[in-house]
């Protein structure tokens, strides 16, 4: 209990961050550095980590940055690509196309002989190197210089970006004067912009399109008005290729006509006279779904006065106040850890996005968050790490999720831009639910509407179910698997992935049959308890794997199955790095799993562990199997699946290499870098696999169990906003330079407590949890009674068996007086 003054301090300096109303104020207060200070946006930004690196506020709708005509899924690229525009809206980290980035802005200082047609229109023309060293990025705020010594800040509110602009006294053309030229073309990032209206009238420039999502179907129409301040308009009108006018408003219609932004650039541009200060003018973008008036009007509520500082000092404080529910003594740690911490933290509160006010498609008093972008990415650390920290950010999204089903008849299972957006795998909106059930993220939920929800993907096949639901459910249901070549009347879909695909049904069903045996349905429990266990039947218990032709030793694989009950074969290490890596994507003939190998998804049955443990040879032969995946390179932890991988030696009774895992991955691979991320960061997938490892609790979704390994710091503070409770893990003999990771013993509010894994009680009560570390492994955590919970055999080598204890809602029920061992 040495730590309760501590804690007491803790909260202590919590309250008053709330109270004391002004960032700059407990900025300049603090002694040491705040977690703000060591976000840095810019991690990620190339080599595939496509982070959107831009400002915005917390799960905010406008999202500004500079775009790259290159990389440019998430705007911006740290590479030494020209800068096409500033835009306004964008996501973070995608996999799939670039997204939105609609209406860039562009500045030029001056057109040369003040010719209008010898300024640059096309983004080929006008793009521009930037000034190296220039790029400065913090939470809210994005800035950079290019070439032609024009300089461009950003900082927004949750629906409209400002843009301050400075010009260089003399533009660097031949014959030009100082007088800023802007233009603003009706284009986004993909050059997906079919029919479109802009209108320019006085200092204002207005207008929208209709585009396409970047990783989904269908189009969605999208508005922004634009106000510029600070220097008198010359004169203004549109343009169309590479030629401007005086005309003020353009219509486009694409009715049966090939009309990209490629085929034909189009916008307005607009030019004033030298900037009355500075050399600076101020461009305000308000944008909307629903129409121009509702862009003019956000922005005008949200930006009534063109005051940049304001605006900035605003967004700095928003993401102050969500990050200050983290202390951290960092116990000397060195800076990358503490960037790479902080800043993963950061990009995990990036998105989804709050559209509420902005739907243009129903009518609804709930709340509407878009870019679920995918949940097969985000159920398993990101909504786990939201509901941590900002627990009422993630009861609206749970709420948002349900009125998506309400109004579109299925959740989604990865959305953006009002659009339906491809499936991955299973139906992971399940796991966000039953997930947030045994959290308390509960008010305002309409549980009875959440299951009739999650019911309907198990039961209900959509016509399309490459963009909702699961596939081949009549097989499911009547086979035990999704065969492999299924034969489904039912609906269409990519008829691929039918390994992982079963196993992810399989753990879908587990977290329905804990909703319905929370809420009393026990015919239904029964049925998706037994549904639970299908992956069993796509295992093929005597096949071997090979890497070249060397006998890795290991038999027992997930492989095909086709509907006669016959085995196919997919080499197990197949869509690994080690064989093939890009074979099983989303595309028509891709492998019978999804990026990732049969190795990878043998090990996914997150519910079943026991069961799996025994079945795979028991608790030894398990992690020296888990030990070779990890060791022979055919794990690629920059895939989502992958991170569960860490922790499920716990599972086996030790813990301590799950610890010694996590060192093995940060930070040689999730670092301070400008590419310190393995993969794409998929709205902060990798941000917040890096900030739950390095809190030393990382979950496994959708079942009320935190695996324990120590903090990448002296101690971790979680302040909990819904009790006013905090929660500390604190380290004794800890090792800064990440020796001394095995937990030697441990103490709860002081008792010894030799459980390794931790309940989301423990975080809405408060208490501290102190970890006793030393050089080698230990015998802590390590008892069949100390493991997670888990169907099958009790323990994990098969000696005892279930004990039939049902599912409670864990935090009514006192944390050392739970069942262990066994869910049901
Ligand atoms: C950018 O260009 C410079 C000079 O040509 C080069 O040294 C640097 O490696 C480049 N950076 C990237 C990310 O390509
Ligand atoms: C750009 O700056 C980086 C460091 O900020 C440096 O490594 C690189 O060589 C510079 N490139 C050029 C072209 O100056
Ligand atoms: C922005 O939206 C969030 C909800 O997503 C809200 O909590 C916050 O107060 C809003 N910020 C401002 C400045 O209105
Ligand atoms: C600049 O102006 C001079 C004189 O009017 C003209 O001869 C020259 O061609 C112009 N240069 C450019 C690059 O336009
Ligand atoms: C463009 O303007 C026309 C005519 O007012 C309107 O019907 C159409 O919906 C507008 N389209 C977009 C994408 O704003
Ligand atoms: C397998 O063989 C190929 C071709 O000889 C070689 O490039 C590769 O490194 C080998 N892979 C392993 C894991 O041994
Ligand atoms: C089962 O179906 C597969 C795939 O259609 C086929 O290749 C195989 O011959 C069938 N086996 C039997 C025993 O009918
Ligand atoms: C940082 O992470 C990246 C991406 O995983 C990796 O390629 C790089 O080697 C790491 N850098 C350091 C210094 O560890
Ligand atoms: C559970 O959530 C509700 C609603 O947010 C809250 O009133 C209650 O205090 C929470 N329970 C605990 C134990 O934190
Ligand atoms: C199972 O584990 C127990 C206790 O850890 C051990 O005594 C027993 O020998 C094990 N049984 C098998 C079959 O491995
Ligand atoms: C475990 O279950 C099996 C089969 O249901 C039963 O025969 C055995 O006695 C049980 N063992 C224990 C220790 O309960």
């Amino acid at each position: 209990m040495g730590l309760s003054p501590q804690r007491v301090a803790i909260v202590a300096t919590w309250a008053l961050a709330l109270l004391g109303a002004n960032a700059q104020d407990s900025d300049s207060d603090a002694e040491a550095p705040s977690g703000y200070d060591y976000v840095d946006p810019l991690i990620g930004t190339i080599n595939g980590g496509h982070v959107f690196p831009g400002a915005t506020l917390p799960f905010g709708m406008v999202k500004a940055s500079a775009d790259v005509n290159g990389e440019n899924q998430g705007g911006f690229s740290s590479d030494n690509s020209t800068i096409i525009g500033y835009s306004h809206m964008h996501d973070s980290g995608t996999g799939g196309g670039a997204s939105m980035g609609n209406f860039p802005i562009f500045a030029q200082a001056g057109c040369p002989n003040n010719d209008i047609n010898a300024c640059s229109y096309t983004y080929w023309d006008r793009q521009t190197k930037r000034i190296n060293g220039t790029v400065s990025a913090r939470p809210g705020y994005f800035a950079i210089t290019l070439e032609s010594q024009v300089r461009t800040e950003m900082t927004v509110t949750n629906h409209s970006a400002i843009y301050r602009f400075t010009f260089p006294n003399a533009p660097i053309t031949a014959n030009t004067t100082l007088s800023p030229h802007f233009l603003i073309e009706l284009a986004d990032l993909a050059q997906t912009r079919s029919n479109g209206n802009i209108t320019v009238q006085g200092s204002r420039i207005s207008g929208g399109g209709t585009f396409m999502p970047s990783f989904g179907i269908g189009t969605y129409n999208s508005y922004f008005c634009a106000d510029f301040s600070g220097a008198n308009k010359v004169r203004g009108g549109v343009f169309a290729n590479s030629r401007g006018g005086d005309t003020e408003t353009l219509h486009i219609y694409s009715e049966g006509t090939q009309n990209s932004p490629s085929d034909r650039p189009a916008g307005a541009w607009i030019q004033f006279d030298k900037p009355a200060q500075n050399n600076q003018v101020l461009v305000r973008v308000g944008m909307s779904f629903i129409n121009e008036a509702q862009a003019c009007a956000n922005a005008e509520k949200e930006i009534p006065a063109f005051n940049f500082e304001a605006v900035l000092s605003d967004a700095a404080y928003a993401w102050r106040e969500k990050l200050s529910v983290i202390t951290i003594q960092d116990g000397g740690v060195s800076d990358v850890i503490k960037r790479a911490f902080w800043s993963g933290v950061y990009r995990s509160m990036i998105s989804p996005q709050d559209y509420t006010g902005e739907n243009p498609k129903w009518q609804s008093s709930e709340p509407y968050y878009d870019s679920f972008y995918c949940i097969w990415d985000s159920f398993r650390s990101i909504h786990p790490l939201i509901t941590l920290l900002d627990p009422h950010s993630q009861t609206l999204m749970v709420r948002s999720l349900l009125d998506i089903y309400t109004h579109e008849g299925k959740l989604p299972d990865c959305r953006m831009s009002f659009c339906k957006g491809f499936t991955q795998g299973g139906s992971n909106a399940d796991i966000v639910i039953a997930d947030a059930y045994l959290k308390n993220i509960s008010a305002g939920i309409d549980w009875k509407l959440a299951y009739e929800a999650v019911i309907s993907d198990a039961e209900v096949e959509p016509p399309n179910w490459d963009v909702e639901g699961r596939g081949g459910l009549e097989s499911w249901k009547k086979l035990g698997y999704i065969p492999t070549e299924n034969f489904d009347i039912q609906g269409v879909g990519t008829e691929t992935r039918s390994i992982s695909r079963t196993v992810e049904y399989a753990y879908n069903d587990f977290v329905i049959a804990t909703l319905a045996k929370a809420f009393g349905h026990q015919d239904d429990y029964q049925k998706y308890l037994t549904r639970s266990g299908n992956w069993k039947n796509m295992f093929k218990a005597d096949q071997t794997s090979f890497i070249n032709t060397t006998d890795t030793g290991f038999v027992g694989f997930l492989q095909p199955r086709y509907m006669n009950g016959s085995w196919g074969f997919q080499d197990p290490v197949y869509c690994s790095p080690l064989l093939s890596f890009t074979g099983c994507y989303l595309n028509p003939g891709g492998g019978e799993t999804y990026e990732g190998p049969v190795w990878l998804y043998t090990f996914f049955a997150p519910g079943d562990m026991a069961t799996l443990i025994a079945t795979l040879g028991g608790p030894q032969k398990f992690v020296q199997r888990l030990d070779f995946f990890h060791d022979s390179g055919m794990l690629y932890i920059g895939d989502e699946q992958a991170f569960l991988m860490v922790y499920l030696y716990h599972y086996a009774g030790r813990p301590g290499l799950s610890a010694k895992r996590t060192r093995y991955y940060i930070p040689s691979q999730f670092n301070d870098t400008v590419n310190g991320i393995p993969g794409n960061d998929d709205s902060g997938a990798m941000g917040s696999f890096e900030a739950l490892t390095m809190m030393g609790v990382f979950p496994n979704a959708g079942q009320d169990v935190y695996f324990i390994t120590p903090p990448f710091f002296e101690s971790v503070s979680i302040f909990n906003r819904q009790s006013g409770k905090t929660a500390t893990i604190a380290n004794v003999n800890f090792d800064p330079d990440g020796g001394n990771v095995y937990i030697q013993k441990a103490t709860l509010d002081g008792k010894p407590y030799t459980r390794n894994w931790l309940q989301h009680s423990f975080f809405l009560e408060g208490g501290v949890l102190e970890l006793t570390l030393g050089p080698t492994e230990s015998a802590w955590g390590t008892r069949p009674q100390d493991l997670p919970p888990s169907l099958g055999p009790y323990g994990a080598n098969g000696t005892v068996n279930g004990t039939g204890v049902g599912v409670e809602r864990r935090w009514e029920v006192p944390r050392l007086e739970v069942e262990v061992g066994s869910y049901f």
